[in-house]
């Protein structure tokens, strides 16, 4: 046994609808060969997200029915507030129904046009909301998160000599510093105690307030008692608590490391922030003690957030994903090393040499996933952030062309990862037969959600696709 088997027992299944070979080629076709647009009952194993997708557990579930659905004061906001005091320590609790809601809030409160935001790697969402309040987004990771093959205990973290270099000449623009832990856009590396205590320092030395992103961080805190000197004997929620006192707060997607379906909270030591954040929060989401989710959403959070940090469960979670890792690294599937907290991450420009990053061979990767096997995965590659300079009109792609098997909590068993090893290792084999894809249409952002593909000739040259327009199919060059 390489990992422990699951620590749970199943009380309740849901029925995976399994659907021929000749469905899901019809369904993906009138997809466009866009995996976002394939209805989910279409699917075996789905890793789209490891986002929201969690199981909960009986004790949440009873939970659940304890829902005190007041408009104020209700007793589950308590039971949840109580909750993120205990682990994460900061003074002023604010619900929201997710992640991103937390950011926003944030940022609306504290940022103003012209400002900086350093962080490790800025998730999408963090960086969209810093961004639309006119500010910039700066990603400071250490160089070797920016290797897939880089052996190094803790990817995420934030170089402390490019943070001190920034502070030193731009510190008026930066009114807090960010740090998401694990690092999610750095394929889910985590962050060391030391690094957080030298981010702190360096955060201290120039008065700015450090906040974490906090949506994985009992799995960050499994890796440092896992990985760091000092650390193997102290318990997760130690480890936690002696992390969380570094900072100032945290935005928080419980839909991760919260084991719910929905929620999200922020948690501020700074009461002024806090009074403004919560004036905002009346306006936009709801009242100060539900924050956008109904009262049993708060009791399953509070519940959630205490049993991620269950030890044999971490060991599980984590071993699970990282024995899909092995699996594939020992039939020579490059992937990202080490393997990370939530995912593995396929590099999809050293499986399929022979597809350029102009046809999209992550994506030609995610299409065949689905049809020979029932498999849901995500490109992160050019697809998803391939982009046309402005200036010149070329077009600038990724250094890396990613493809993402983001594992759910508690959802799959250890043979559904075998099947999903299995079947990555059979395309493996057969690569060569994979082909190139061109886009017919895209959207002008965040093309990849909506975009319609299709297949090109071995060696043809794509079509250059210009953002929010239909592309003709075979137009030249
Ligand atoms: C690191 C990180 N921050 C923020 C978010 C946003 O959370 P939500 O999807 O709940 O809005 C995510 C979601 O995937 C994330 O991974």
């Amino acid at each position: 046994m390489r990992f422990p088997a699951e620590p749970f027992r199943i009380k309740v299944v849901e029925p995976l609808r399994r659907v021929t070979r000749e469905e899901r080629e019809r369904r993906i076709r009138e997809a466009g060969l866009n995996i976002f647009a394939v209805s989910a009952d279409s699917i075996y194993v789905d890793l789209l997200t490891d986002s929201g997708t969690a199981a909960m557990s009986d004790n949440q579930w009873a939970g659940m029915m304890l829902g005190d659905e007041s408009y104020a004061g209700s007793r589950n906001y308590f039971a949840f507030e109580e909750a993120v005091h205990s682990i994460f320590g900061y003074r002023h609790v604010i619900p929201t129904h997710q992640g991103r809601v937390a950011e926003n809030l944030l940022f609306s409160t504290v940022l103003k046009r012209g400002d900086i935001v350093p962080n490790n790697i800025h998730f999408d969402t963090t960086r969209a909301n810093v961004e639309h309040q006119g500010a910039e987004a700066v990603d400071l990771v250490i160089d070797e998160g920016l290797d897939p093959v880089a052996d190094h205990p803790f990817k995420g973290n934030l170089d402390p000599a490019k943070l001190e270099r920034l502070l030193a000449e731009k510190r008026d623009r930066v009114p807090l510093v960010m740090l998401t832990i694990t690092n999610n856009s750095g394929g889910g590396q985590p962050v060391s105690m030391a690094n957080v205590r030298a981010t702190h320092e360096v955060c201290r030395r120039h008065g700015v307030p450090l906040i974490f992103d906090a949506c994985r961080f009992a799995e960050n805190c499994w890796f440092i008692q896992q990985r760091e000197p000092g650390y193997a004997n102290r318990a997760v929620a130690e480890i936690a608590r002696e992390l969380f006192a570094l900072g100032d707060g945290c935005t928080m997607s419980a839909k991760k490391d919260g084991l719910v379906n929905i929620g999200g909270f922020l948690a501020l030591e700074n009461a002024a922030w806090a009074e403004k954040v919560t004036n905002l929060l009346i306006l936009i989401e709801g009242f100060s003690t539900y924050g956008g989710l109904a009262g049993r959403d708060l009791e399953a959070m509070a519940r959630g957030l205490r049993e991620v940090l269950n030890e044999d469960y971490l060991a599980f979670r984590i071993g699970q994903v990282a024995e899909l890792g092995r699996l594939l690294d020992a039939a020579g599937v490059p992937i990202v090393k080490p393997v990370g907290g939530h995912a593995v991450y396929i590099d999809a420009k050293r499986m399929l040499p022979h597809i350029p990053q102009a046809e999209f061979p992550g994506q030609a990767l995610v299409v065949a996933l689905y049809r020979e096997f029932g498999i849901r995965a995500v490109e992160v590659g050019s697809l998803m952030f391939g982009h046309r300079d402005p200036a010149t009109d070329e077009m600038v792609f990724p250094r890396l062309e990613l493809v993402r098997l983001a594992v759910p909590r508690r959802v799959y068993t250890t043979e559904h990862m075998r099947y999903v090893a299995e079947s990555v290792i059979e395309l493996f084999r057969r690569r060569e037969q994979l082909e190139g894809l061109r886009i017919t249409y895209e959207a002008p952002v965040l093309r990849h959600f909506t975009a319609r593909l299709e297949e090109v000739g071995r060696g043809a040259t794509p079509a250059p696709a210009k953002p929010g327009r239909k592309v003709a199919s075979g137009a030249a060059p």
